[in-house]
């Protein structure tokens, strides 16, 4: 039982063999996977595949390194987008300074404008944050966005923090806020430190795993492209790191992720 929390099965890098993933997905011991959206065109993609395959759902939103692509009408196709069967939340959205691909004030507006919807909506949102942990935790904050969370239950958690890569302070500050946080590949890399001191910090209910397919590919894969049946390296590595069993952490971030998603 095994959820992969973000996935790209819209990117371009599986057009030629998506069946191939999908028949993987389904030979595994993966239950769920969540397709997320990074533009407009993404997020339409994201959620054809939720329509398709049993065990798919979808994210909608923009990413902070197509910001420039947003206008007030693009959001309101988002807003028509999330209210479709199996849309579970906005994302994923945030700041990216690493690679500044859209100017930084551009990427700032558009991520309040999709937390805004997101509360309106009454969904929960996915978070990109690269380099931008001030920010990004900032504008959360003024935005409300954890104001219905809650620390004791993840049913109220309104937001993720995918691929976290801060300090174990950061997580720290998250979980008081109420969040969860998502695990993804490099905690199986050499230089996993950081994430391995996340990991042993929080709280297990406020932790899922992901892929990030088809980017980030967990060893001892590393180097080919990454397919969401792959989240079995992170739950094993997790494991690991906690001394419980592979199935346990199988189990337990499944649950956690179908809290945080309202998936029954
Ligand atoms: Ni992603």
């Amino acid at each position: 039982m095994l959820f992969d929390s973000h996935a790209h099965l819209n990117s371009g890098q599986y057009s030629d063999d998506l069946e191939k993933i999908v028949e993987a997905i389904e030979q595994s011991d993966v239950e769920y996977v969540m397709d997320i959206g990074y533009d407009l065109e993404s997020s339409v993609k994201a959620v054809e595949h939720a329509k398709k395959y049993p065990w798919c759902y979808a994210v909608v939103g923009c990413h902070p390194h197509d910001a420039e692509t947003m206008d007030e009408l693009t959001l309101a196709m988002f807003q028509g987008l999330a209210k479709k069967p199996k849309v579970k939340a906005i994302g994923e959205i945030g700041l990216d300074y690493y690679r500044n691909l859209s100017e930084k004030d551009v990427q700032q507006h558009w991520f309040r404008r999709q937390i805004q919807l997101a509360l309106e909506l009454g969904l929960p949102i996915v978070i990109h944050d690269r380099d931008a942990n001030d920010d990004v935790m900032r504008i959360l904050k003024e935005e409300g966005a954890f104001s219905k969370s809650r620390i004791d239950s993840l049913g109220d958690v309104k937001v993720l923090i995918h691929c976290f890569s801060g300090s174990k302070e950061l997580a720290r500050q998250y979980i008081k806020l109420g969040a969860a946080i998502s695990i993804a590949g490099p905690v199986t890399y050499k230089n996993a430190r950081r994430n391995i001191e996340v990991v042993q910090e929080i709280p297990i209910e406020h932790l899922l795993i992901e892929t990030d397919s088809p980017y980030l590919t967990p060893e001892p894969l590393r180097g080919k492209r990454n397919q969401p049946d792959y989240v079995r390296y992170t739950a094993e590595k997790i494991a690991e790191i906690l001394g419980i069993s592979y199935k346990e952490v199988a189990r337990i971030t499944c649950e956690n992720a179908r809290k945080f998603f309202l998936i029954d």
